[in-house]
């Protein structure tokens, strides 16, 4: 029996990385599952690949009435919706303080902060009617600690953060949890630009993902000092936490944030001194010059 038998979910941003692997444990587990994306060829790909519980449906999460489609197809198909996965999402920029423009402001707080509010507001009069119904908000440990974002992508996390814990207790008494997950720095497209739907994602190709996956594993592990549980995590790492918070095994948990981040925050001791690395690494470059005023 799996674990989210007879449930029927929606994941944004399912063509990559966590949304991708996502869509998969929820599939294995016994899911039917819509999923979205901008890349439609790799999204139609994934869909036959995955079988008759799994659809893909074009999106562009910028776009509320592109939202709502998906929403509207997925109970057109499968007749109601217990599960949104709220995935979509990736730094626009970065941007530095003295820089920033409206525009990098609108485009990305649209991606990461309305797209998630506009999909809760469309699906909420489907999941209000399941007994139980979970949405899960793909947060970011850089809503918590410098040194994994820029600001600006930092504070749409952050927004993200108390819309949820907020949010959550106004949806209690309709059966509606809300959480979070935050993953740490994990292997996937984010960090090379190379989602299917984004400009340069549409022209890599397997072997190029392929080797720049192995590539940011390695860089992952050479500068976070803190990652000691001797690998970098991936997709599947943060979508078995979501496939948690998705299942009624969680039923009582809501309003909360779960960080996996293979103890990325949880290590706060300074790089020198008798906690050191053999060849520690400082992620922030310490300020010499300060010493001498
Ligand atoms: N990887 C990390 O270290 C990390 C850490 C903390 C939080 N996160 C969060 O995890 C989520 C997934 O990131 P990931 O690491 O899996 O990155 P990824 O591999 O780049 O995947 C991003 C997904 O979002 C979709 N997407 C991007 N823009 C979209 C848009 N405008 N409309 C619809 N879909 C869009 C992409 O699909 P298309 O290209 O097909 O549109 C893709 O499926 C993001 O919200 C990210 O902020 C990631």
């Amino acid at each position: 029996m799996g674990r989210l038998d007879g449930k029927v979910a929606i994941i944004t941003g399912g063509t990559s990385g966590i949304g991708l692997e996502t869509v998969r444990i929820f599939v294995q587990e016994g899911c039917k599952v819509m999923f979205c994306g901008r890349g439609e060829k790799v999204g139609e790909q994934i869909a036959t690949e995955l079988g008759e519980s799994c659809a893909f449906t074009k999106c562009d999460v910028n776009v509320e009435s592109e939202i709502k489609n998906v929403i509207d197809k997925t109970v057109e198909k499968w007749g109601k919706l217990d599960i949104l996965f709220n995935n979509a999402g990736g730094p626009v920029g970065p941007f530095r303080v003295d820089q920033v423009k409206k525009e990098h402001l609108d485009a990305n707080f649209s991606l990461n902060f309305n797209s998630m509010v506009l999909a809760t507001k469309h699906a909420l009069p489907h999941l209000v009617k399941q007994p139980t119904s979970s949405i899960i908000n793909n947060s970011s440990i850089a809503a918590k600690k410098a040194g994994f974002g820029d600001p600006l992508y930092s504070a749409c996390k952050g927004a993200m953060d108390s819309y949820s814990r907020v949010a959550a207790m106004q949806l209690a008494p309709r059966g509606v949890r809300i959480n979070c997950v935050s993953p740490g720095a994990t292997a996937t497209p984010i960090f090379w630009s190379g989602s299917p739907g984004s400009a340069r994602g549409a022209k890599l190709t397997a072997e190029e993902n392929a080797r720049k996956q192995q590539k940011v594993e390695a860089n992952i592990m050479n500068n976070c000092a803190s990652l000691r549980v001797g690998r970098a995590g991936t997709g599947i790492d943060i979508a078995r936490a979501v496939c948690f918070l998705a299942s009624d095994e969680s039923m009582w948990i809501t309003g909360q944030d779960l960080t996996v981040d293979g103890g990325m925050t949880a290590f706060d001791a300074p790089n020198k001194g008798w906690m050191a690395d053999p060849n520690p690494v400082d992620p922030v470059p310490l300020r010499h010059k300060l010493s001498k005023l």
